[in-house]
């Protein structure tokens, strides 16, 4: 990407109300919360109920434009990263350009299906249509509603997952640090190792596997791509499926666990929204801008690395 200055200029999320627990499962499962603990470090999830994936998108979008004091009408681009939404048309994007009331405003609105990679493609896609010059302002979202989407007879899967929504502004920049750089990819999963249809099927073994693999190399490669060295990074921001994967990757490129954010323990997987809720938590305490290293992964397979400053 050539003059790819991109700045994040607001961050947001927002998550329902209701909390599920590891307990609250044992109650219609054959499972404990220390099973859950020990093999995931997943405590609890946020269980949506009524809020559909659309209504989940539209608040993070809400506390974005306030936390950043942003006028609506600036934004030009929407994407919206998910794998949950209940309707093949409109896009959850094309409703949120409603909800925020810009609908007389030219707007561009799609959505992307990249599954846990997801908000990071979104960026990429994002920064390239503002660097085209086309577009001046995009608001990008993760929004997952994965409780409608999970088989609740499936021990092995629905405790995994919760369900939220997470999203930044971006905006092109002048400054030279704000050079961004992404490394996004998949290897087609034709043997249905991670599938929705309808429901969430996985084989966990296999794709924790494809996770520890693939984690390090995205992590590599985006730095090859860019001027910047592992210790170069101030914070990786990594897609939060299990703890036990976070650890390998650390202990695997010989760095503490300090440098990686983490809040599965309180959210569980919230697919898309993982990341984009990890740097809205970050930054309602920290103002001090950051480089930051995302790496995503997942269905279909993907995967997702960016640097970007936060
Ligand atoms: O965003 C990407 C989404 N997915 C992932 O990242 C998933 C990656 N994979 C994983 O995180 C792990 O593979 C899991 C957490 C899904 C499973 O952990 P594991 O250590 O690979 O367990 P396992 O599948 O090998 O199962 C071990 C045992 C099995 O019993 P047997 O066959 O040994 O008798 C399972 O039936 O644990 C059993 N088990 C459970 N027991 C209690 C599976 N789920 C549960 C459960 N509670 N919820």
């Amino acid at each position: 990407m050539k003059n790819n200055l991109i700045k994040i200029v607001g961050f947001g999320h927002y998550v329902p109300e209701k909390v599920m627990t590891n307990d609250d499962f044992a109650k219609f499962l054959e499972t404990s919360d220390e099973w859950i603990y020990t093999r995931t470090g997943i405590k609890k999830r946020h269980i949506s109920g009524e809020e559909s994936t659309i209504d989940l998108a539209y608040q993070a979008a809400i506390n974005t434009i306030k936390n950043s004091n942003y006028d609506v009408n600036k934004i030009d681009l929407i994407i919206v990263a998910t794998i949950t939404s209940k309707l093949r048309t409109p896009s959850v994007a094309n409703l949120v350009q409603a909800r925020l009331g810009i609908n007389e405003k030219h707007v561009m609105t799609f959505d992307i299906n990249a599954a846990c990679s997801g908000f990071v493609y979104a960026l990429e896609v994002a920064s390239s249509l503002l660097l085209s010059g086309n577009y001046k302002s995009a608001l990008v979202i993760g929004s997952e509603q994965m409780s409608s989407i999970v088989d609740w007879n499936d021990r092995s899967t629905c405790i995994l997952f919760g369900d939220g929504a997470g999203a930044v502004i971006l905006e092109k920049s002048n400054d030279e640090t704000d050079k961004v750089y992404f490394y996004n990819g998949s290897k087609g999963d034709d043997k249905g190792i991670l599938w929705i249809d309808p429901k969430v099927k996985m084989d966990g073994k296999e794709v924790y596997k494809f996770a520890v693999d693939i984690m390090p190399k995205a992590i590599q490669k985006v730095l090859e791509m860019s001027p910047y060295k592992l210790e170069d990074i101030d914070l990786i921001v990594p897609h939060q499926a299990n703890i036990r994967i976070i650890q390998s990757v650390a202990k695997d490129m010989n760095l503490s666990m300090d440098k990686f954010l983490v809040n599965i323990d309180e959210y569980g997987n919230t697919s898309s929204a993982s990341i984009p809720i990890l740097l809205s938590e970050y930054k309602s305490k920290h103002k001090d801008k950051k480089r930051a290293l995302f790496i995503g992964f997942g269905g279909g397979f993907t995967w997702g690395a960016a640097i970007m400053n936060i």
